[in-house]
């Protein structure tokens, strides 16, 4: 099955994260070694396909939409050829830590106007509610919502890290279909498949993910979009491996690798590619030949059994 794709066209089969744009996570200004670095890797990100550039408005405290900005500013007609996401809605409650989530009118057209200005951006192509808010009033939500996108402010929505029934019940008040639902998903972060393969199994219990999520997006057309896909590089040599578990699987991706003659990190993000709901990997690296690397997971398609290999590695046990 070919990936559902957002209904702006050439969506992309992966999207670039930009959470690691513009330096660290306090509140400082861009330095010049941040911005020169931030710069080299969405150089190397349109040159390698990228064209979905996926955005928060806390990622490094408002830096990374900040010197994304200054790059678009540079480069005249880019705008028209890329697609840009972004999420609103997580309070900090100091330099450090998060505080709460706020669905409140005020706070998410603020954060949105904020977004936009540090962005040097006339509009946004998707807005995602971060996290969920227990204290969402969903027609509160719908009606900011609606006068953004009236504004021109915002094209389309989603979400990320919901669940099927908070999507369900937002939708069920909303005009627009909500486009995208972005979760952890990965070679290392499994349970949105362990919880479906041992259903009716007391071993199922300690998996949770959301039952019924991947379901509920793959009927309703919802975009899934894996954040944390690279699983920090645990099995590309980016972390060591600590149990029996991940080292058999980081062997077996090296050794797919030289198989399909591509890069480990492109069979770490095609083993999400390859499952039927057109999973979409958002990679989080600024390296430039690693954002390369990655590029490389649109050329290649798991076998049944190469899939199964890597599942059962990571599960580090057989299947039931
Ligand atoms: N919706 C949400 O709640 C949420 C949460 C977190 C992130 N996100 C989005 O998802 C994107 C990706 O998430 P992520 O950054 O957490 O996960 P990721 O893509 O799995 O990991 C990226 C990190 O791992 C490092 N890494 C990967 N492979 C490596 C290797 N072989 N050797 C050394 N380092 C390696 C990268 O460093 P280098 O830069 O040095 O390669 C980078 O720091 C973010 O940019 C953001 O857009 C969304």
């Amino acid at each position: 099955m070919q990936p559902i794709l957002m209904t702006f066209p050439d969506a992309g089969s992966m999207v670039f994260g930009c959470m690691g744009l513009g330096g660290d996570w306090n509140v400082t200004s861009i330095s010049e070694e941040a911005r020169r670095a931030s710069f080299l890797a969405l150089d190397s990100a349109l040159e390698h396909g990228f064209t979905l550039f996926d955005h928060a408005d806390i990622y490094t405290r408002g830096k990374a939409e900040q010197v994304f900005g200054d790059y678009l500013a540079l480069q005249p007609g880019l705008r028209e050829k890329i697609l840009i996401q972004t999420k609103c809605a997580i309070r900090f409650k100091d330099d450090q830590h998060v505080g709460r989530y706020d669905f409140s009118t005020s706070y998410i057209r603020q954060q949105v106007e904020q977004s936009l200005r540090q962005l040097q951006c006339g509009y946004i192509d998707l807005l995602m509610l971060h996290r969920p808010d227990p204290l969402m009033d969903i027609h509160e939500v719908a009606d900011v919502l609606q006068a953004l996108q009236q504004e021109g402010k915002v094209k389309q929505f989603g979400v990320s890290n919901f669940g099927a029934p908070q999507m369900q019940l937002l939708q069920s008040v909303l005009a627009q279909p909500l486009r995208v639902n972005q979760l952890e998903m990965s070679l290392a972060k499994i349970d949105w498949l362990e919880q479906n393969v041992l259903t009716g199994m007391v071993q199922g219990t300690s998996h949770f993910f959301g039952y019924g999520t991947v379901e509920y997006c793959q009927q309703h057309q919802v975009q899934i979009q894996a954040w944390g896909s690279l699983a920090q590089g645990l099995f590309t040599g980016g972390k060591t491996p600590q149990t029996e578990a991940q080292r058999h699987t980081a062997d077996l991706v090296r050794q797919l690798a030289a198989l399909y003659q591509c890069s480990p990190e492109a069979i770490v993000l095609g083993w999400l590619m390859r499952h039927p709901a057109g999973i979409q990997p958002v990679i989080g690296t600024t390296n430039p030949d690693r954002i390369k690397a990655c590029a490389e997971a649109r050329t290649i398609q798991l076998t049944r059994e190469h899939w199964y290999a890597l599942y059962v590695a990571s599960r580090g046990q057989p299947l039931p």
